[in-house]
């Protein structure tokens, strides 16, 4: 099959010929139909590094083409959602219900001597979180799988693996955004942009998104924002203090560049909390004053995969879409093809962009 490899830091995408092993265990065959384009494997493409060479890309969408003898949660024909939250099901997080935290996520993958799921011409080539998504097929365990109606278009199914799981449980799930409160978002990406929906499924009174470019802005308004700042041009801190008169109940930054973070902090009115979700460079982070946050008595969390349980989100996701109550078509703004990733990647700078998904696989 044909998958793109990325040969090592800043080496870009390049399709090649890989061949996939036949699936064991717990493995499930997948010919993939869509791809999504997150900024996280552009970021371990360029900055953060890993295990190379690799077959990048985690937002996949697809059809089981074949199961291994242990599989039993999918089946051939199945239509299902990938995503990168790997759990092993047994360990306390993972019963207590927080996969993604699971103590061992590598139980999901391959022990050593079984041979690599990957390989380029006898060389074994690493899987980009358990999927390697950047390919026509995936062989991936059954716990990164969750199958959605067969009616489900694959494009925006493929978002819902990262994008939405990380966006909409960012605010559904981790900062449990109850009806009423006042929510902003920082960064209108392809992620942010779920926040956006999320504060509106939960009954947010007060959606307020912040971004450099007015078309990711204008995006946000079809999302449900009720307040869009350019900060570019406008002080962020002063636009929200000015709408929300006591501060925000939750901000969430989907950005990381440190003095983006400072001003979410900023921003919170007493008792609320700042999630921490995009990263852009090795050193993002935030000072914390002791002082202040005890005396607001706020909170500011690190958020991995909106706190998701694929299981149980996946298939809500997919439903509040069918259902016209969640918008994801307008996530997908261009549809590439397997070789242009490198481009396509480039169009997420042009200010109009949410989205690109890999549709032409062949
Ligand atoms: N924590 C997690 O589990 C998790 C999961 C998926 C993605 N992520 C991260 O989330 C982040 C967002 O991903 P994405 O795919 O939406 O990226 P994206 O490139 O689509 O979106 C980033 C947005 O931020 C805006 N932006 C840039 N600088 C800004 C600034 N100074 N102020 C306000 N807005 C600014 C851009 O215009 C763009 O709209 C990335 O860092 C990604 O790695 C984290
Ligand atoms: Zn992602
Ligand atoms: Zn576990």
């Amino acid at each position: 099959m044909k998958a793109s490899i990325t040969k090592g830091l800043g080496q870009g995408f390049v399709v090649e010929e890989v061949e996939l092993a036949a699936p064991i265990g717990h493995e499930v065959r997948v010919q993939v139909k869509a791809s999504g384009l997150c900024h996280s494997d552009l970021s371990i493409a360029t900055f953060i590094g890993g295990d190379f060479p690799v077959v990048l890309g985690h937002e996949v969408a697809g059809v089981v083409t074949e199961v291994g003898p242990l599989v039993t949660q999918v089946k051939a024909g199945d239509h299902v959602v990938g995503s990168l939250i790997q759990f092993c099901g047994a360990c306390v997080n993972c019963l207590s219900g927080r996969t993604y935290i699971c103590l061992h996520p590598e139980a999901t993958l391959r022990a050593p001597g079984e041979g690599p799921r990957l390989s380029c011409q006898g060389v074994p080539v690493a899987q980009g979180m358990g999927m390697g998504g950047f390919a026509q097929e995936v062989l991936v365990h059954e716990n990164q799988l969750a199958v959605v109606p067969d009616e489900m278009p694959w494009a925006p199914a493929a978002l819902i693996g990262c994008g939405v799981l990380t966006g909409a449980g960012a605010v559904l799930n981790s900062a449990n955004v109850q009806h009423g409160e006042t929510v902003v978002v920082i960064g209108a990406g392809g992620v942010g942009l779920n926040a956006v929906s999320g504060a509106r499924l939960a009954g947010a009174g007060t959606i307020i998104v912040t971004d450099i470019e007015d078309g990711k802005l204008e995006h946000a308004k079809a999302f449900g924002a009720t307040h869009v700042v350019n900060s570019r041009g406008t002080d962020p801190v002063a636009a929200v203090r000015d709408i929300t008169c006591a501060g925000a109940d939750h901000v969430f930054d989907f950005v990381g560049a440190r003095p983006v973070t400072a001003q979410g902090l900023q921003m919170l009115g007493k008792g609320g909390g700042l999630y921490l979700i995009g990263a852009a460079a090795m050193d993002a982070g935030v000072d914390v004053s002791t002082f202040a946050v005890l005396s607001g008595s706020q909170k500011v969390q690190g958020v991995y995969m909106g706190s998701s349980n694929l299981k149980r989100d996946v298939p809500y996701y997919a439903s509040m879409y069918l259902q016209g109550r969640m918008n994801l078509d307008d996530l997908v703004s261009k549809e590439i093809g397997l070789a242009d990733i490198e481009t396509g990647y480039e169009s997420l700078k042009d200010g109009t962009t949410a989205r690109v998904v890999i549709t032409d696989l062949s």
